[in-house]
């Protein structure tokens, strides 16, 4: 793909841009509208191929990314179609904006994949969940994988409904993620640490045991039982958190059971 425009580059599209620019393998011509740029980008897109807030573009694009708030979602892929030509897709991270919504803005067939990504894709640690619509073809889907592949790990969903399930793990999880953290921090500092201390020790458990399940052939479960010897710290502490009835499985799943259902009422609005 020759022309990338991406509309909205805040938190996500302005992530997601750093790891392209990182990896420097598939974007050859970027354009980017974004009436707020950061710092960053009024200082590189200078030095990078990319032009920010064209006055016009010259020619169509082969494929917009839309990265903007679900409120002005609308406005901004009418305003763009401009630049879309049958041959171009779409890319969508925006939340809640499902395949009927592009086909009212769209009013004709149009090819349209939606991405959930999380944020950690700023430091190519991301997981992006993908689907294409039934005008998209496996191309475009392979495309959009392989770009979401430079930015961390991806899933292909098998139909769309699965997004809002994705939006409330992955998309929202790394702040249930770093509410943990805060929390064990807090914790640690009651129980005599320094908060350096605490957060440096409480932080670099969170990598570890993320990188350690994640490269290990040992399934969650097994690597637990690792850790727990029968009648020592790591079993006192499983046995509150483990509890069938008051321990933290019942609440982790009302969260993010609520994430869901607030992901599908947005979707709906
Ligand atoms: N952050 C996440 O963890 C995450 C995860 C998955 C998906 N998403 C989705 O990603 C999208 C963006 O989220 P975000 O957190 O990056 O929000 P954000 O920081 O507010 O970024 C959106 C950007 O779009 C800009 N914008 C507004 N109107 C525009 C227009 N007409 N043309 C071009 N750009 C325009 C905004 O500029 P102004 O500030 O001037 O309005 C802002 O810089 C949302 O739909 C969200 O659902 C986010």
């Amino acid at each position: 793909m020759n022309k990338v425009l991406i509309v909205g580059a805040g938190n996500m599209g302005e992530a997601m841009l750093k790891g392209w620019l990182k990896a420097n393998n598939m974007l050859k011509q970027v354009y980017i509208r974004e009436p707020n740029p950061s710092n960053w980008l009024k200082k590189i897109h200078n030095e990078k191929k990319i032009l920010l807030n064209p006055s016009n573009i010259e020619g169509k694009i082969d494929v917009g990314i839309f990265a903007v708030k679900p409120q002005v979602a609308e406005k901004v892929i009418l305003d763009t179609k401009i630049d879309l030509s049958k041959k171009s897709f779409v890319i969508s991270v925006i939340a809640g904006k499902d395949f009927n919504f592009f086909a009212k803005v769209f009013d004709v067939p149009y090819p349209v994949v939606r991405v959930m990504p999380n944020t950690p894709v700023a430091i190519e640690q991301g997981v992006s969940a993908i689907i294409g619509n039934s005008f998209s073809s496996l191309s475009q889907v392979n495309w959009t994988e392989k770009l979401f592949n430079n930015l961390g790990k991806t899933v292909i969903l098998e139909k769309e409904s699965q997004i809002d399930a994705v939006t409330a793990i992955s998309g929202s999880g790394p702040a249930y993620i770093f509410n943990f953290a805060e929390t064990v921090i807090e914790i640690g500092k009651e129980l005599g640490l320094s908060e350096q201390i605490s957060k440096k020790i409480v932080l670099q458990t969170i990598v570890g045991a993320g990188l350690l399940a994640n490269n290990s052939d040992k399934t969650p479960s097994k690597l637990r039982e690792n850790v727990t010897s029968p009648n020592g710290t790591t079993q006192a502490a499983l046995n509150i958190l483990m509890d069938e009835k008051n321990g933290w499985h019942g609440i982790i799943k009302s969260a993010v059971f609520a994430a869901h259902k607030r992901s599908k009422i947005l979707a709906k609005n």
